[in-house]
């Protein structure tokens, strides 16, 4: 996700200062590369972070008006380049933009040969000249940005000027935010209020399809059919970090909230539902060598562990390949077997965690081909692998990954997709699993909209100073997802345990003040799953189940449920973690710990 920051003033201010001041609390959104354009000064771009941008910014740079872009690149590497903001042929169209847009192959083609030639390699970009297209017959910039922005399909929030119109700034939102500043003789144009509250507290949050034309003194709303939208303001008091968290106490409880669109995200541009199949661009030019291996080592470090853990059941139940999961920090230290048919597949979302770095250089020294799931474009473990799938979740800032691994899980279902169907996989199963992952965002709504009821089970476990998690197969993994995410944030012990291990000694620990949370999703071990509760019961351990919608029966069992949707079994740990997040986070809250900077932990771990 990237920062957009725009602005138009009749009140003598430099645009260029309030921009970039405003980049700054915008860091969160992105921070590989970072640009500015103002009418009377042009545009000037730096790769890193927004200071990056300012040291290159002369003495003199000024503007009326102005746009200023932070990015978080999803198409075309975090090069200057690359950088936002992008321009039409004529230098007279310039758009900002946060999302990604799906049919950009395409508009890019029409407008190549309607003769427009283009200067990155951003899928962003399109937007400039689409613009410029409309604009030789279109003359009003609102009304030309209408046109273009009805051939888009994807998401966007975004901020476009015209040189023929310097002092308007037109916003759109589709998919991703966009809030309006109302301020005395000037308007701002951002992705979240941050840089806005310095300036004004009158704020429009944009809505899906809607289109804002701003000037210093106006500001008016459009649907995209071209319809007026009358929409009052709001006075807003958040603080500026808290509008960095979209209101949110806390970033984890945020990219939590985000999950249904980190799977939009993920999945998007990538499904062809009819065929069954998973079009990843990432591989196209693997695609040949990869139907030719014969076996996969994943390798990862905690969350992203786990993830491969879980990939393990879907590759090997559903693309028939085997598949072995590996610490990365065990597997660059042992003589792994490795050769020309073996894949390894690095999982990170950094993309900068050494072990994993190191294993899937190991991997390589071993002749091995080389694959990545990363979020994080551009970075280390991206450009080492041989090829891969960029998540597109946006900056993870909390330090426990949870819209990651969602995100993770999801790409390996869409892996799982694009190996099976190379290897026998019918078309039919294809689109089961296009279907599901289809359903999967309002899946994860519905259990996000049971967080009450979550955060009260949580206050009431919150002196236990131990926590059991147990699943199996496709919760195996998921359990111990979940007993990371409470032990990083609330410092308590809690530990994951295959739930028919708990005879060979894990059973012994159980008793009053040892709480068990099981997976029981209905599915194929659900019956095994049930017993083993029947153990913990029978030993008076208190015990929380995940359980399938309308499994009433399971509360003879359990002392307390948090339901969830069902959907076909390899996609049930993408929903199933999600009560898991939630219940660590509340807990940790309620201990009144720093849920988004845990002692002794960092986001990225480059070093061993
Ligand atoms: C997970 O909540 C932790 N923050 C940590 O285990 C993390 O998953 C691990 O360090 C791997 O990070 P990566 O995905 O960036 O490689
Ligand atoms: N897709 C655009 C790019 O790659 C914007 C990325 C984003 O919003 O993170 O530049």
């Amino acid at each position: 996700m990237c920062g957009i920051f725009a602005f138009t003033t009749k009140n003598g201010k430099n645009a260029a200062e309030v921009l970039m001041d405003g980049l700054m609390s915008l860091e969160y959104r992105g921070y590989d590369s970072a640009g500015i354009f103002t009418p009377e000064s042009g545009s000037i771009k730096a790769v890193g972070a927004a200071a990056q941008l300012r040291r290159k910014i002369p003495a003199g740079f000024f503007g009326k008006s102005g746009i200023a872009h932070l990015r978080w690149a999803t198409h075309g590497e975090p090069t200057e380049q690359n950088a936002h903001p992008h321009q039409d042929c004529s230098g007279d169209v310039w758009v900002i933009h946060n999302g990604i847009i799906e049919n950009f192959k395409a508009l890019k083609k029409k407008l190549e040969t309607l003769g427009h030639t283009f200067k990155s390699a951003t899928d962003t970009e399109v937007l400039a000249h689409l613009v410029e297209e409309h604009l030789k017959t279109e003359k009003d910039f609102t009304k030309a940005a209408l046109l273009a922005l009805n051939e888009v399909k994807g998401t966007y929030g975004i901020a476009m000027q015209y040189r023929g119109d310097p002092s308007r700034v037109i916003g759109a939102r589709m998919g991703s935010p966009v809030v309006l500043g109302l301020g005395e003789g000037e308007r701002f144009i951002a992705s979240d209020a941050s840089p806005i509250l310095r300036h004004t507290r009158q704020v429009v949050f944009l809505e899906d399809g809607e289109v804002a034309s701003i000037t210093p003194e106006s500001h008016t709303i459009y649907k995209l059919a071209g319809t007026k939208v009358s929409r009052e303001a709001e006075h807003i008091d958040w603080n500026a970090e808290a509008a960095q968290r979209g209101g949110y106490d806390h970033f984890m409880l945020k990219e939590i909230m985000e999950g249904p669109e980190v799977v939009e995200n993920t999945i998007r541009g990538r499904l062809r539902e009819s065929e069954g199949l998973a079009k990843l661009g990432g591989l196209e030019s693997v695609e040949r060598d990869l139907a030719k291996m014969d076996r996969i080592i994943i390798v990862g470090c905690g969350t992203a562990y786990f993830a491969g853990l879980t990939g393990e059941y879907m590759l090997e139940e559903h693309a028939g390949i085997p598949v072995e999961v590996e610490l990365a920090s065990e597997f660059r230290y042992r003589n792994p077997v490795v050769n020309g048919r073996t894949i390894v597949l690095a999982i990170s979302q950094s993309g900068e965690t050494l072990d994993t770095l190191e294993a899937i250089r190991e991997g390589k020294r071993r002749g091995a081909l080389t694959l990545g799931i990363v979020n994080t474009v551009g970075s280390t473990i991206a450009r080492e692998t041989d090829a891969g799938v960029y998540n597109h979740a946006g900056p993870e800032i909390g330090v426990a990954s949870t819209k990651a691994l969602v995100s993770q899980l999801s790409a390996l279902a869409l892996l799982t997709t694009f190996l099976g169907r190379q290897r026998g996989m019918s078309a039919h199963e294809g689109r089961e699993i296009a279907r599901a992952l289809r359903a999967l965002p309002q899946q994860i709504q519905a259990i996000l909209n049971t967080r009450d009821g979550i955060q009260k089970m949580a206050k009431k476990y919150k002196n236990a100073r131990d926590f059991l998690y147990i699943g199996r197969k496709y919760n195996y993994p998921i359990a111990f997802e979940g007993a990371l995410k409470l032990k990083e944030i609330s410092y308590i012990h809690a530990e994951g345990c295959g739930a028919g291990e708990m005879k060979h000694g894990p059973l012994a620990m159980i008793d009053q003040k040892f709480p068990t949370l099981a997976i029981a999703t209905s599915d194929s071990v659900y019956e095994k799953m049930a017993s083993n509760m029947q153990e913990i019961k029978a030993r008076k351990g208190p015990l929380i189940a995940i359980a399938s919608e309308g499994n009433d029966e399971i509360k003879q069992l359990a002392d307390d449920v948090m339901y969830v949707p069902k959907t076909i079994e390899m996609l049930q740990p993408i929903l199933n973690v999600v009560p898991l997040q939630l219940f660590a986070y509340f807990f940790a809250r309620e201990k009144g710990y720093n849920v988004d900077r845990p002692r002794n932990l960092a986001k990225s771990v480059t070093v061993e």
